[in-house]
């Protein structure tokens, strides 16, 4: 009996010591064998997401190189024009005879053109790479299933759609704007625990964190865009100074130009800035003027299009806000909701459409943040 229960105990021991070399360490499934090609794009997706903030409007891309399971390449795209992830990871590799009997994982599917950089289809193909792993396949109709096509047709395995949700997810700007042909839209308003955004005796309704994590967004998203009112009665900055990154395009709508021969913010040449108007098109150093034919949310949306911008934060004020929820033309919104703060009166924050926020606590607020689960265009 004594003997039985040691050699069970053994067992388990041994068991347990050598399950991480060949069984999976998903906590949800204990006994299952690895799933190598999950493993390897999970560590090409957090290679991938060191780009965030940084390429726009390029993807995200992590890419991994697996000869007999080992890990001799990796790399991901780190700059907007710089060499993309296929690239780095081979670069990697110290000895390239190694490439024809390897895989290479790759979060999206391998370019195909001539950008900024040669196709990176051709150079899997020059190194005759043995199979490629792609986790989802490029919406950007240069390339779109062109990057497949050429590997299959140069004789290399191909696998496509493994994690593509990951995939899709971790580039939602990036694929919002490739098939919905718009940016990816975020919404987002500092309310004060009764409800309101704006009271003319305060200043400032959100708390020190929220303010943080604002300026962080700020280096994360292409541009940050405000309504006329916002522009002449705040003089926003709108950049990332209480955070380390690149500062986002800023962006007013002021269809008649009533802002312009003002002292603000916008025109201190500091940064890129866009004034969405309806009278010129002009560039004045950091300043550009864009025309629109109107003020709906679909012609400011098409005119960022146009400008490869894909994603947008509107900051406020409330009917810029409004008109967009109205039109549906969002994916995100975010409220910084103060808990101590009343106002008792002033502007009424927009009512949310949506009703599944996840909640985090910033100490003095609470941040919400609600996905639109049907955006428009569908
Ligand atoms: N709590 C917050 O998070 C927050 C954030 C930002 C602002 N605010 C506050 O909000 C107040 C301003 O809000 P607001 O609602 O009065 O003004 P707003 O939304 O900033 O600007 C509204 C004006 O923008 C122009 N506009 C251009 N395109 C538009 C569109 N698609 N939809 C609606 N308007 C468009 C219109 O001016 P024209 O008709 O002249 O073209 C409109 O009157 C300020 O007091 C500011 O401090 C609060």
């Amino acid at each position: 009996m004594t003997s039985l229960l040691l050699t069970i105990i053994l067992l388990t021991i041994i068991l347990l010591t050598i399950k991480p070399l060949f069984l999976n360490t998903n906590k949800n499934c204990y006994f299952c064998p690895i799933n190598f090609h999950q493993t390897y794009l999970q560590l090409a997706f957090n290679l991938a997401q060191k780009g965030f903030g940084m390429v726009s409007p390029n993807p995200m891309v992590g890419c991994v190189i697996a000869h007999n399971e080992n890990i001799i390449g990796e790399g991901y795209h780190q700059q907007y024009g710089g060499p993309h992830a296929e690239v780095n990871a081979i670069n990697a590799v110290t000895d390239l005879s190694l490439l024809r009997d390897s895989t290479v994982y790759v979060t999206l599917e391998p370019c195909s053109h001539y950008g900024k950089t040669p196709p990176c289809a051709n150079l899997l193909i020059q190194h005759g790479v043995k199979k490629v792993v792609i986790a989802c396949l490029d919406p950007n109709p240069l390339v779109a299933g062109k990057g497949v096509a050429l590997l299959k047709a140069a004789g290399i395995e191909v696998e496509v759609g493994i994690l593509e949700n990951e995939a899709l997810a971790m580039n939602k700007r990036f694929i919002t704007y490739h098939t919905r042909k718009r940016p990816y839209i975020i919404l987002k308003w500092a309310m004060s625990k009764d409800g309101y955004m704006s009271h003319p005796d305060t200043k400032q309704i959100s708390g020190h964190k929220a303010q943080l994590m604002l300026h962080q967004w700020r280096t994360q998203e292409d541009a940050f865009v405000i309504g006329t009112e916002t522009l002449l009665i705040d003089n926003p900055q709108l950049n990332s100074r209480l955070a380390i990154g690149k500062n986002p395009i800023r962006m007013a709508i002021d269809f008649d130009l009533k802002s312009q021969n003002l002292p603000l913010h916008f025109y201190d040449q500091s940064q890129k800035t866009y004034l969405l108007n309806g009278r010129k098109e002009s560039k004045e150093g950091e300043v550009e003027f864009l025309k629109i034919a109107n003020k709906n949310p679909d012609s400011i949306v098409e005119c960022l299009y146009q400008k490869s911008i894909q994603s947008i934060v509107i900051e406020g004020g409330q009917r810029l806000l409004n008109s967009f929820i109205s039109a549906g033309l969002y994916d995100e919104i975010r409220i910084f909701k103060s808990k101590q703060l009343i106002l008792n009166g002033g502007q009424l924050a927009p009512e949310i459409p949506e009703f599944n926020a996840a909640i985090s606590d910033l100490e003095t607020d609470e941040l919400l943040v609600y996905q639109n689960t049907k955006p428009n265009p569908a």
